[in-house]
């Protein structure tokens, strides 16, 4: 099939852009109800029709893009397929915005002309590393942090400012220092070259700050038809209280408060945990409270009296000992939230042997063009 992304297959970015969004959601569920037979076959029943994406282009909040070079110019792209030292140049991405093509040809015109050298991951030497963009999808801002070996704000500071110049939505432009030899976009501080240091985005009712280190849902737009489903299944009464596990920077939580009674979060991130109480604050959420720590130790070591628990947890799923303390807390209703089918039906399995059902397992897709599905699943106490 013919991509509408000239850059497919070389580019690492997207993996199915070539497959109509409608087959590709097909194909998801067919996947899904697979992985559900081999793991969890009593919860197949319950599987609900994949929810699909309304923007299946242009959905991501963040990119980091890998600066390359040649004997003639430098560009900016993503790592080819199957390749960490190589950086295939891009004149578009459908991933991030419309605008990517052009932000990306002043910046390659700008280093070409400099003749600037850029990272080489094998010998860990040159200057320029990644760009790292934030989109907010609401209200149109851009962030831009050009990632970088050793300071250089004199080098980047015209291009900023030509960069502002003709794009009032950029409303952040930063120089980050990343001297580590490991190709993440990772830095300790950051050099405001324009504008502020953050950007807003909203989730329904929720204004959020995002900083450039901040974990976000990386699709915005799909992540409010997630948490309305979260809040669908959680959310019984508006005194409901909720235990949040996993939360990162609160966004689940600080999404229901408003209709339960009080949220507790548990984050073993004391940067996230600054940010959910940072977001609560700003917002006017005074229902919500956050502890900081591992879900396993927070859980022996403290009781809850909880009417449903939302769990979230990393792709590698909850620890042993966290699933078993979770099921002795004894909530009538668990909303589980994943992002790995393989992970999630396993634990479904342990769930429903210690006194829970299976409600409704309810797929969305919240990262189309690729192959990835994001799952809430309502289990009730027997
Ligand atoms: C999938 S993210 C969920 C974030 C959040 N629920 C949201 O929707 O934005 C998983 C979160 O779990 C945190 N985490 C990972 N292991 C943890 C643990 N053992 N105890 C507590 N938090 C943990 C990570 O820092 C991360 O913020």
């Amino acid at each position: 099939m013919s991509s509408i992304c000239k850059h497919f297959p070389d580019c690492g970015g997207c993996r199915t852009i070539d497959v109509p969004y409608a087959d590709q959601l097909l194909a998801k569920q067919v996947d899904f109800i697979a992985c559900a037979s081999q793991h969890f076959p009593e919860a197949v029943p319950f599987i609900a029709p994949i929810i699909g994406c309304e923007t299946p282009l242009y959905y991501r909040n963040k990119m980091e893009y890998a600066f390359g070079s040649d004997e003639t110019r430098v560009y900016l792209g993503l790592k080819r397929r199957g390749h960490f030292d190589q950086v295939v140049p891009l004149t578009e991405c459908f991933l991030l915005s419309d605008k990517m093509g052009d932000i990306f040809a002043i910046c390659n015109a700008y280093f070409s002309e400099k003749q600037t050298s850029t990272w080489n991951p094998r010998r860990h030497s040159g200057l320029l590393r990644h760009l790292s963009i934030r989109h907010s999808k609401g209200d149109d801002q851009y962030l831009l942090n050009f990632i970088v070996s050793e300071a250089c704000a004199e080098l980047i500071l015209p291009l900023a400012q030509s960069l502002a110049a003709k794009f009032p939505e950029i409303v952040s432009i930063l120089m980050s220092v990343n001297e580590s030899h490991g190709d993440h976009a990772l830095f300790s501080s950051s050099d405001i070259l324009h504008g502020q240091d953050f950007i807003e985005e909203s989730l329904g009712e929720v204004r959020f700050k995002i900083s450039p280190l901040s974990f976000f849902q990386s699709n915005p737009r799909q992540a409010e038809v997630l948490y309305d489903q979260i809040r669908k299944l959680a959310v019984e009464s508006a005194s409901d209280r909720i235990l949040d596990l996993y939360c990162g920077i609160g966004s689940i939580g600080l999404y229901l408060a408003r209709h339960v009674g009080s949220v507790i979060g548990i984050e073993e991130n004391p940067s996230a945990i600054n940010d959910a109480h940072a977001n609560a604050e700003r917002n006017g959420i005074s229902n919500v409270s956050f502890k900081l720590g591992k879900v396993k130790n927070i859980l022996k070591f403290e009781t809850f009296d909880v009417d449903c628990i939302v769990t979230d947890p990393p792709r590698c799923g909850m620890t042993p000992k966290a699933l078993k303390r979770m099921i002795a807390v004894g909530a009538p209703r668990i909303v589980y939230v994943s992002c790995n089918p393989v992970t999630l039906f396993q634990e479904l399995a342990v769930i429903c042997e210690n006194g829970y059902r299976v409600d409704i397992v309810q797929p969305v897709d919240m990262f189309p063009n690729t192959l990835h599905v994001e799952t809430v699943v309502k289990l009730v106490k027997i």
